[in-house]
Parts: C-alpha cells; structure tokens; sequence
C-alpha cells in the first residue's frame, strides 16, 4: 500500500504539487548560489569499486540514529558506486582542501581513478576512503535511497567519526570558494 493510499487525506495537495508550475531552473540555480554551504568530497569502496565525487547537497538528518542524507545525481559515475557499495563517506573540507574539491568535482585533468592519489587517505568502520586532514569525516552505511527529480536522496547511518586538525573549513558560495 503506497504513502499516499494510507493518507487519502493527502491526495489534493499531492495533485496540486503534480499541477503546479515551478520557477526556471536557471532562476533556481542562481537562487541557490547564494546560499552558502560547507565543500564536502562524498567517497565509496567496496565490490562496486572506488569512487569520489564533491558535493555540497549534505544535511543532518537525525541523531537518533546519527544519520546525514546526500544529494547525488544520478547522472555522476559516483552514484551507482555508491548504491552498489551501500557504504559512503562525508568528508568536510578543510580551508587548504580547494584542489581537492576541484579535484573530485572533474575540474582538473585528473581521471577520475587518479583522483585518490590527491590527500591522505585511511578507512574506519565501512571501508569507504576516510581524509586525513577533513575537517570532520562522517563513515556511514546506506539506510535508504529516495530518487526525486534528477537525483539520488541516500540516507545513510553514521557508523564512525574522524575528526581532523582544528581550523577553517571551505564553504561555497557565490560560485566561490570561500573560508570560514
Ligand atoms: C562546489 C560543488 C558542489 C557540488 N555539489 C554536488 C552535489 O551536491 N551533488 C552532486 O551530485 N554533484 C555535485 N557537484 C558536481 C560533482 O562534483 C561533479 O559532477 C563530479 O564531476 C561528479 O564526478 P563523477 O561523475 O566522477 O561522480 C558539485 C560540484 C561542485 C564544484
């Protein structure tokens, strides 16, 4: 039985959203620059191979369980990895990180297999590659995936925290890398 038949109640304002108009993507994208946002490279390891990709789409979602949600669109080669894995890891960037992010984000003439070779890498309790000098490294395993719009929601629990050396953290905002 789907959500929407246990809340029939529900069902007008589902048929509204599904009628109504949304503003331009280009409006939205440049709305969105002017949120700030902390620069996070979202790395997997497991049976579906390595991966790594830059994401900014990270939030909290809960600390019972601790667990995060990420972004993904479905169009990046990470995506599917991280599916396939069901492990991923949320590494906040450090000020001095900015190549990394361009690194991981396919801004440089690194291959994608290369991007690893950038930083210094361990592992905690999932596998996925953890950043030594991240400002804070959330391992978690994947509790849930919602696709909505061109993305990938994965939900995932936190099983173990690094906490790197104290200082500025990258925040994105304004199509800039900025410290804070
Ligand atoms: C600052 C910044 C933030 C980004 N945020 C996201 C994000 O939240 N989710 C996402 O899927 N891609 C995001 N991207 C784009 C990916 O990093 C980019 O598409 C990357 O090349 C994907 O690599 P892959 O195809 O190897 O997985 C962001 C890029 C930058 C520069």
């Amino acid at each position: 039985m789907s959500w929407i038949d246990q809340h029939p109640d529900m069902a007008g304002a589902f048929a509204a959203v599904a009628s109504a108009k949304s503003v331009e993507a280009k409006l939205f994208r440049e709305a969105m620059s002017r949120l700030g946002a902390a620069v996070h490279v979202i790395t997997t390891d497991g049976s579906s191979g390595k991966a790594g990709l830059t994401a900014t789409a990270v939030c909290s979602v809960s600390d019972a369980p601790p667990t995060v949600l990420v972004c993904l669109n479905r169009n990046a080669g990470s995506t599917p990895i991280v599916r396939g894995n069901g492990v991923f890891c949320v590494n906040t960037l450090c000020a001095s990180d900015e190549h990394i992010a361009d690194t991981f984000a396919g801004r440089t003439k690194v291959s994608r297999e290369a991007r690893f070779e950038t930083g210094e890498w361990s592992t905690l309790a999932t596998g996925a590659p953890v950043l030594m000098s991240a400002v804070v490294a959330l391992d978690c395993r994947v509790v849930e995936v919602k696709a909505v719009a061109s993305h990938d929601i994965c939900f995932g629990l936190v099983e173990a925290i690094h906490s790197g050396p104290p200082g500025a953290a990258l925040v994105y905002h304004d199509r800039l890398y900025k410290h804070v």
